[in-house]
């Protein structure tokens, strides 16, 4: 398999991605939020690229079943119904929903890949599930979302341990230069809670007092589900569990 690691989404300029899978990786915290939404029973999540177009969406979908989601400088929005803290994320507020998210890296890195041949969420708690999904592929691109255009620690070690995954599971890989980088970093840094709260992110959220979303996030393996973007919106491939 060839794999590739983009670690900012500037990086993803000129990059080819017709015949590519593209894991889109933001631990802290827009994939971690997605999945545990689709495993508590949201409908779809639909990334949108600027606060316009979340209200022009919900507006055409209606409001009736339809949350707003969303953070800037990892606040909720104003006027919207969610923030980005997964744990906001409960079965009894999502369920059966559809959820328009726009977070500052996460939904923008997933729309930047949308002519992919798939676009996949993944963090640390589904990390399992990506790899039995994407390990028959030909091709694997990992974009990390990382923190405003620039490198994000823990965004970069989640892609190298699913490139350790598929390595420990038997799939050959055929890494470029950021996907090698990857896995000397996944290998040097244990996915734990405490690693997240040392990370730039990981401190942020520690001062605006959401550091419980820290403990979440660190969560290797917790969910199955495998968010994929369809028609513009991200549903998941496996049943939503319990
Ligand atoms: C993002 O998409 O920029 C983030 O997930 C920020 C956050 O809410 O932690």
């Amino acid at each position: 398999m060839k794999v590739q690691v983009l670690f900012t989404i500037p990086e993803t300029a000129g990059v080819d991605v017709a015949g590519a899978t593209v894991a889109v990786v933001d631990v802290l915290r827009a994939t971690s939020t997605m999945v545990t939404a689709l495993a508590r029973g949201a409908r779809a999540v639909f990334p949108s690229a600027s606060t316009e177009d979340a209200l022009r969406l919900a507006q055409s979908l209606g409001r009736e079943d339809t949350l707003l989601c969303g953070e800037r400088r990892g606040l909720r929005i104003q006027g919207y119904d969610l923030g980005n803290s997964p744990l906001e994320y409960t079965r009894e507020v999502v369920e059966g929903r559809r959820l328009i998210m726009n977070t500052t890296n996460g939904t923008r890195a997933i729309l930047v890949m949308e002519d992919a041949d798939a676009v996949l969420a993944l963090a640390f708690l589904n990390l399992g599930a990506v790899a039995s999904e994407v390990r028959e592929r030909e091709r694997l691109i990992c974009l990390c979302a990382g923190r405003e255009d620039a490198f994000a620690l823990e965004d970069a070690v989640c892609a190298g341990l699913l490139l350790q995954r598929l390595r420990a599971e038997g799939v050959e890989l055929d890494p470029d230069d950021g996907a090698r980088a990857a896995l000397a970093l996944a290998q040097a840094h244990e996915p734990n809670e405490a690693f997240l709260a040392s990370t730039l992110a990981g401190r942020a959220l520690l001062a605006s007092e959401l550091g419980a979303d820290l403990a979440w996030c660190a969560r290797v393996d917790a969910l199955a589900v495998v968010p994929v973007l369809r028609d513009r919106m991200l549903v998941p491939l496996s049943e939503p569990e319990a």
